[in-house]
């Protein structure tokens, strides 16, 4: 909130009475309503379904959108579960205008985005899928295997850094990555640019949207910014546990609230890795995950020793979100977990040293303990009251550059 407050006052906030007289001879002049936020509480963006208005500057029309959180208007935790989202990891200047968020929509959704015009980001993140595409490893372009599984866009803006091993710090720097990757969209990003500029409705988007002229905005970081700000609407935080913490108990089943107590417990030490508010947490951890294929042998992957050099980063992942998880199987950076009760099962069994693999850099709060059926339901209970898609935004049914949308739930 003092971030994004403090990014608002170079557009020199306008006084109430400023507002006022501007709204007056809006009407009057412009036949316009008086679209002036002094900095109170009503909303005056269109700004999609869950967002507020932060701040709105009439003169230049600028203004800012973000999501709401249980607490974010100010009131007091209803117990110790409920605790405040941090704000979103943003670079500085980038904004949520409803503009922005919009082409972001459109650009997510358009296979322009690949060099042969098949792929677009939600052929690998669906929102009918959990934001992913229920595969062990994302499929790309000319149908070609990467060696990683997609993780969730819900809530990727809460992320510290992004992807599994951290290499990009934002979610402008992350969406710059696949764009360019030949076995995802194989895009020469030189030719995208030129292509975009070709759309009048995207060169007209741009320049709404980045204040250029005659296509002049189009380019590939006003692309990433856009993207990155829709990709800061989509936001997980109205689930069953989120309504528990909020002091109704009704909103969790009782396997559910038993799951909790499993999850907080010092037997299973989850709540120490995946964290409130967000059920992840910035640090990168060694669990010993079995390879995709054969689950005799530890995967290979070195994670975060790729990005950070250091015995300790030897296959060490990022802690990821849990919220959702339910809607994102297969699990783990390789997706060689099929479902949440293979990965209990994993835990349970205490992880890669459990299973015989030599790893001598395991965390230590991966310890074998003792689950009977009943408790790993009630843990697979609590999971799935992790769930929240009410801000499902809207797949379009066309894209500017006319290309086929993907529609359903990717198979
Ligand atoms: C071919 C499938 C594919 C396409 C297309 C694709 N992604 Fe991804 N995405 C992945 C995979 C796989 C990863 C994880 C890679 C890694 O960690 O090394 C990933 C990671 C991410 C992350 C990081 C999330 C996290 O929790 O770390 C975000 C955000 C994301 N993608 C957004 C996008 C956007 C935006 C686009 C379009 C510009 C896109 N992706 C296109 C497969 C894809
Ligand atoms: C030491 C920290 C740590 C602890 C403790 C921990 N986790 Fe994790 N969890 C991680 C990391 C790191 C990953 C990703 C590992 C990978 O992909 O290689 C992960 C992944 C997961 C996933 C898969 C998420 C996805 O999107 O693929 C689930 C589900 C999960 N954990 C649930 C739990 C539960 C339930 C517990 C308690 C039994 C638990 N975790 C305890 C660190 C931890």
């Amino acid at each position: 909130m003092l971030a994004t407050h403090a990014r608002a006052s170079v557009f020199l906030r306008p006084s109430r009475s400023l507002c006022k007289t501007l709204g007056l001879i809006g009407l009057v002049l412009l036949g316009l309503g008086s679209g002036c936020d002094p900095g109170d509480s009503s909303p005056q963006l269109a700004c999609p379904k869950g967002m507020r208005t932060v701040w709105h500057d009439p003169l230049s029309g600028i203004g800012e959108c973000e999501v709401i959180t249980p607490l974010s208007e100010g009131r007091s935790p209803r117990s110790g579960l409920e605790q405040a989202f941090p704000a979103m990891v943003r670079p500085p200047g980038a904004l949520s205008t409803p503009a922005r968020i919009e082409l972001g929509r459109l650009l997510y959704f358009d296979p322009v985005l690949s060099g042969d015009n098949t792929v677009s980001c939600a052929h690998c993140h669906h929102p009918a899928s959990g934001f992913t595409d229920n595969r062990a490893v994302a499929t790309g372009i000319r149908g070609q295997k990467g060696g990683r599984s997609a993780p969730t866009v819900w809530n990727a803006a809460w992320n510290s850094e992004q992807f599994w091993d951290g290499r990009a710090k934002t979610l402008e720097d992350q969406a710059k990555g696949p764009i360019q990757n030949p076995i995802e969209m194989d895009q020469d990003p030189v030719k995208l640019i030129a292509e975009l500029k070709a759309i009048p409705e995207y060169s007209r988007r741009f320049d709404e949207a980045f204040r250029g002229s005659g296509g002049s905005a189009v380019t590939l970081d006003n692309l990433a910014s856009a993207i990155a700000a829709f990709e800061r609407s989509i936001a997980s935080v109205n689930s069953p546990f989120d309504r528990y913490a909020a002091g109704d108990r009704t909103a969790m089943s009782e396997s559910a609230t038993r799951g909790l107590n499993l999850f907080r417990s010092v037997s299973t030490r989850c709540f120490e890795c995946h964290e409130l508010p967000t059920f992840a947490m910035k640090e990168y951890k060694v669990l010993g995950v079995p390879s995709l294929g054969d689950p005799t042998k530890l995967d290979e992957d070195r994670g975060r020793a790729t990005v950070m050099p250091g015995a300790s980063y030897e296959r060490a992942f990022r802690v990821p979100t849990l919220r959702n998880v339910a809607k994102t199987a297969p699990y783990m950076h390789n997706g060689s977990l099929k479902t949440l009760d293979e990965v209990l099962d994993f835990y349970a069994k205490g992880g890669g040293l459990g299973r015989g693999y030599k790893l001598d850099n395991v965390d230590d709060k991966i310890r074998k303990f003792d689950l009977t059926a009943e408790e790993k339901a009630d843990l697979v209970a609590f999971l799935e009251a992790l769930t929240d898609e009410s801000l499902l935004p809207e797949v379009p049914k066309l894209v500017p550059s006319g290309l086929p949308v993907a529609q359903g739930p990717l198979q």
